[in-house]
């Protein structure tokens, strides 16, 4: 079969699956109160794709080139048996890398059950050791030790894990240096991510982004680094070694080097919309489809010509929009 690639020549490999749009957390870059309070509209049950209906929609994806699906949410532990879900995917073939990325919250008592249905690994959130900070930006009180506890949970389960921290100047910048110091030698790999501009919610400015580069300098100042090649060519993560062994760090600069170049990711929201951006302003219903009778053939050919016709590249555009504007200097991968 032809490869399917987008009108920049990108091919379809990485599926991401936000199975729920709630959270159990209320991070105030992300989910702030006063936004996602008690009336806020979540989507109902009806409205979600049930496990089987994201399975069939998977399954089509496979077969048009997908090969790594990551779970994701809102918090995805947080959706009700998401275990057999991944059992599900799991026995897709021919058999697919399956990733969950998770706040950690509920992963000490599901992990295990994660492992055992078929997960090859599990990203967790994580932007403070100190318990008092943590407690303020997930803003519902949780202590920093449960999901602690979560990460050992996942490595004795035997899933490799990474830790995402997300770095916000003025609020968590001790953090870069403490995770470091933490993580080294345990054989997670901490990866840090520029604070991004994620619409209108959180006021984001470029004053509050620690710089990937800035990021190195300071972790390499205190322990020496060696950068090391890309996980893959489309990965949103540079990495650097420890140049004492003991492992390694990554950074994701999507703000000041965007990597739409080799953006392979496309995106399935909790209620069946498919889109082709993280920051895409609109979906496309594949849920009507999908309970209108449509057939696995009728999904594929929607899924090619939507991915076919896709041009997006919205980190480039606004880091160009940004520098122009700040004068600051940024630059491109594979621009
Ligand atoms: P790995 O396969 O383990 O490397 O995972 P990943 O980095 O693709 O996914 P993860 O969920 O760990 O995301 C890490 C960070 O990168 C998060 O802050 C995401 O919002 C950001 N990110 C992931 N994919 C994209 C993307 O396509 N575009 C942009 N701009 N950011 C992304
Ligand atoms: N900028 C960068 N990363 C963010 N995340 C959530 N909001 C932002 C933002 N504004 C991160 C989470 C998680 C990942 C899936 O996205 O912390 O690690
Ligand atoms: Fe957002 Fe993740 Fe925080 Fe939940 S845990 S509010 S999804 S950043
Ligand atoms: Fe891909 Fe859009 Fe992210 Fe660029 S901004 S890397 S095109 S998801």
């Amino acid at each position: 079969m032809e490869p399917l690639l987008d009108r920049l020549g990108r091919p379809l490999e990485t599926l991401r699956v936000s199975v729920t749009d709630r959270c159990n957390f209320r991070c105030v870059y992300c989910m702030p109160k006063e936004v996602f309070g008690r009336e806020y509209a979540f989507l109902e049950r009806k409205q979600l794709l049930t496990l089987e209906e994201i399975a069939r929609v998977t399954r089509v994806f496979a077969e048009l080139g997908v090969r790594t699906v990551r779970i994701t949410g809102g918090e995805p532990l947080v959706r009700r048996n998401v275990e057999h879900l991944v059992e599900l995917l799991a026995a897709i073939e021919p058999k697919l890398e399956l990733a969950l990325t998770t706040n950690g919250a509920l992963l000490a008592e599901k992990a295990g059950a994660l492992a055992a249905a078929g997960l090859d690994r599990v990203t967790v959130s994580l932007d403070s050791l100190d318990d008092a900070s943590f407690r303020a930006m997930n803003d519902v009180d949780f202590p920093v030790a449960k999901v602690l506890a979560g990460i050992d949970a996942a490595a004795a389960a035997g899933l490799p894990v990474k830790v995402n921290a997300v770095v916000k100047r003025g609020v968590n910048d001790a953090a870069v240096t403490e995770l470091a110091e933490h993580f080294r030698g345990t054989g997670h790999v901490l990866r840090f991510i520029e604070f991004m501009d994620v619409g209108t919610t959180n006021g984001w400015q470029l004053a509050d982004v620690v710089t990937a580069d800035e990021i190195v300098e300071r972790i390499g100042a205190r322990w020496p680094l060696e950068p090391v090649a890309l996980e893959s060519p489309d990965a949103t993560a540079r990495r650097f070694r420890y140049a004492d062994g003991a492992g390694e760090i990554g950074v994701i600069a999507s703000v000041t080097k965007p990597f739409c170049g080799a953006c392979s990711r496309a995106r399935l929201s909790a209620e069946g919309s498919l889109y082709t951006c993280l920051f895409a302003a609109r979906g496309h219903d594949l849920r009507a489809l999908l309970r209108g009778g449509g057939t696995d053939d009728e999904l594929a050919e929607t899924l090619r010509g939507i991915w076919s016709r896709r041009t997006d590249r919205y980190s480039e555009l606004r880091t160009a929009e940004t520098a122009a504007k700040s004068k600051v200097e940024m630059s491109y991968i594979g621009g």
